[in-house]
């Protein structure tokens, strides 16, 4: 699978880097970085508005994205895919427009919680600032896991939204996301879900799920940066007001007054991301073909022998403990070592992992800890791989120590 990302050919002067920062960004396979040459080289040209031909191949291209991006999503139609920067955007995107729409008013309570990355806790404090709504937050049980009890208790008739993610990106955690829906929707909250951590790693079926928004981004499933996808029901979207003006959004303009341009371009205000659009498409293709069950068995297999191997490792707390495995992601915290410090020297061993508090500073104060080191697999990590990053984290701590 290495063989499909140039990124580890150009290293072949070197032993290979093992990347086990995927959780942040991933690497592009050949067949991304062949698109983007392509478009540029062949489609260039602007959408919607060309009279020639370019851009009606543009347009198509851009169209055929987004039906793909639904089809991947399990969406009901292709007017509920919004291209966006990124999963920041798309959770920014769904909090300004309900705050816009008076859906969430005084009084009103959102949910998220404690592991929340920051993109999806400050959207959310900025809406109840505006509006005057309460933020509520699900703590974690002993065990490092949503504790629904404590949520259960919290659900009510003020729950407005209720926002949280499908894998945290700081401990790996993976939420009873589809329990958490069912329970909004019985006091008839709406749901976010923040799929930035699962996309590449676990099928989405939105409409399964029952949910009212989906968020992610591309960069994180071997797509471009700068793009990301928000998936929203069509009739809650097409109830809702736009939340940026510009071209495209629109239907008819006068000094007077606008009037809108149906979903999902009511929600695309100016020139979108063409070429980066297409090549998310591009990327969720090439996770097709690869296949998400054996994407999964795959990073079981590491993620196996990642946390098991980091257990064996004499005063190495993971978070989490055994439950990490469940997930693609795992972070250890070593008390008399600092993260900065161990995520240093396995850089000079040429292992890249990453550490800090992963925009989760809220967790990390909870845990009484000032951050983390993160391993994340992908797709291209061998066992081979994990057994470098084990032995070089073993010579770094005992260095450190
Ligand atoms: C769980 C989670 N949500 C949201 C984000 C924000 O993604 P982006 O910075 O690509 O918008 C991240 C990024 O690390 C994440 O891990």
């Amino acid at each position: 699978m290495k063989d499909d990302f140039p990124f580890f050919d150009s290293r072949a002067d070197e032993p290979g880097v093992v990347y086990l920062d995927n959780a942040a960004t991933t690497q592009k396979p050949r067949c991304v970085l062949e698109a983007l040459h392509n478009f540029y080289c062949h489609t260039n040209a602007n959408v919607h508005r060309g009279a020639h031909r370019t851009s009606r191949l543009a347009t198509e291209a851009h169209e055929a994205a987004r039906s793909y991006v639904s089809q991947f999503l399990h969406a009901f139609s292709e007017k509920e895919i919004l291209f966006t920067s990124g999963c920041t955007e798309g959770i920014n995107l769904a909090a300004q427009v309900l705050a816009l729409s008076g859906r969430v008013r005084e009084g009103d309570e959102i949910i998220i919680s404690t592991d929340a990355h920051h993109s999806n806790i400050v959207p959310w404090q900025m809406l109840c600032e505006r509006v005057g709504a309460m933020l509520r937050v699900v703590p974690l049980t002993a065990d490092l896991s949503f504790d629904t009890s404590a949520y259960t208790d919290m659900l009510s008739e003020r729950t407005r939204v209720v926002a949280v993610p499908v894998v945290s990106n700081a401990l790996g955690v993976r939420l009873p996301v589809e329990e958490i829906t069912r329970l909004a929707k019985e006091v008839g909250a709406l749901v976010l879900i923040d799929g930035a951590q699962a996309v590449a790693h676990e099928a989405v079926d939105v409409q399964g799920l029952g949910c009212d928004f989906f968020a992610f981004s591309g960069h994180k499933i071997y797509g471009p940066t700068g793009t990301g996808v928000l998936w929203g029901r069509e009739d809650l979207l097409e109830s809702l007001p736009p939340w940026k003006g510009g071209g495209e959004m629109i239907s008819e303009v006068t000094f007077a007054r606008t009037t809108y341009n149906k979903l999902p371009f009511k929600y695309e205000a100016g020139t979108p991301n063409i070429c980066g659009d297409i090549v998310l498409a591009e990327a969720l293709r090439y996770v097709q073909r690869v296949g998400l069950p054996a994407i999964h068995n795959h990073e079981k297999d590491l993620m196996h022998q990642l946390v098991t191997g980091l257990l064996d490792l004499p005063g190495v707390q993971v978070l989490g403990g055994e439950n990490q495995q469940h997930s693609s992601l795992v972070s250890i915290h070593i008390p008399e070592v600092h993260h900065y410090d161990l995520g240093t020297l396995l850089d000079q061993m040429n292992v890249a992992v990453r550490t800090g508090h992963h925009c989760c500073q809220p967790l990390m104060q909870s845990l009484g800890i000032t951050g983390t080191t993160r391993y994340s697999v992908a797709i291209y990590n061998t066992a081979e791989d994990i057994c470098r990053a084990l032995s070089a984290t073993r010579q770094a701590i005992n260095m450190l120590r």
